[in-house]
């Protein structure tokens, strides 16, 4: 893969002043932060304005699924506070897909899609009205994304061969459920280690708990670099 795999954390703890110190002891070894709705629900902007501070940068992890201007508007809010990579829900369709770019464009933020969530199996899409199988779903919404003009999605391990063979090295992936080898995959199923995510082609790997709950969570961030770094191209 021509393209590098980097490390995103995803800063998933319930207090402001934890998640700053975790950020600290990482220190210039991470550059990317994931921040989802615990964290924002509770401390907004402030959350972004620090990391920034600390010269770092913002996957905001809103999900966003409204209208079209509604939508739009939020992504505009969210360059405003400062984040770098804001998603939306592939299911808004292709009108709200369409805002989305459009407000990527205009503020010059990176906006992606979340396709199908990892909760959702065959059996929920089904109650939902959906008869598609989840990777055929994953497929269309995907499809949707590229046509509105957003360069990437979401997606998990298990679809990430799947995506890169369709739409190439050029479409970004963040994939999550990624465990170091010998790390426990808490409720993660469809997981790869840092090393098969790369080798696979991620754009970016999020990673949560094996760093963020681990005794010593610099030396764990060392370890996925490594293990990154050893991967041909990477
Ligand atoms: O702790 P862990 O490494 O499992 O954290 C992964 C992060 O990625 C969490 O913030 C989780 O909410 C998020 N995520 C996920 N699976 C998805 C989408 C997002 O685990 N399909």
């Amino acid at each position: 893969m021509s393209e590098k795999t980097r490390l995103m954390v995803a800063l998933d703890v319930p207090e402001l002043t934890d998640a700053l110190n975790l950020v600290d002891q990482l220190g210039d070894q991470v550059e990317w932060y994931k921040v989802g709705k615990q964290l924002f629900t509770h401390f907004g902007p402030v959350v972004l304005k620090e990391l920034k501070g600390r010269g770092r940068k913002v996957f905001l992890d809103m999900k966003f699924h409204d209208i079209p201007n509604t939508v739009s508007q939020a992504i505009r809010s969210a360059a405003l506070i400062g984040a770098d990579i804001i998603n939306v829900h592939a299911l808004g369709g292709p009108a709200m897909l369409a805002a989305a770019a459009a407000a990527g464009k205009e503020t010059g933020k990176t906006v992606i899609a979340v396709t199908v969530l990892t909760s959702m199996d065959a059996e929920q899409l089904n109650a939902i009205g959906v008869q598609a199988s989840p990777a055929e779903q994953v497929l269309r919404l995907a499809r949707l994304t590229k046509e509105a003009g957003l360069p990437g999605v979401v997606c998990s391990a298990l679809e990430l061969p799947m995506l890169r063979r369709e739409f190439g090295t050029e479409f970004l992936t963040l994939v999550p459920g990624i465990r170091p080898a010998g790390a426990s995959a808490g409720d993660q199923k469809r997981i790869m280690t840092p090393a098969q995510a790369a080798d696979a082609g991620a754009s970016y790997i999020i990673v949560g708990r094996p760093i963020v709950a681990a005794p010593e969570p610099a030396a764990a961030a060392r370890a996925v670099l490594e293990e990154l770094a050893n991967v041909a191209g990477n």
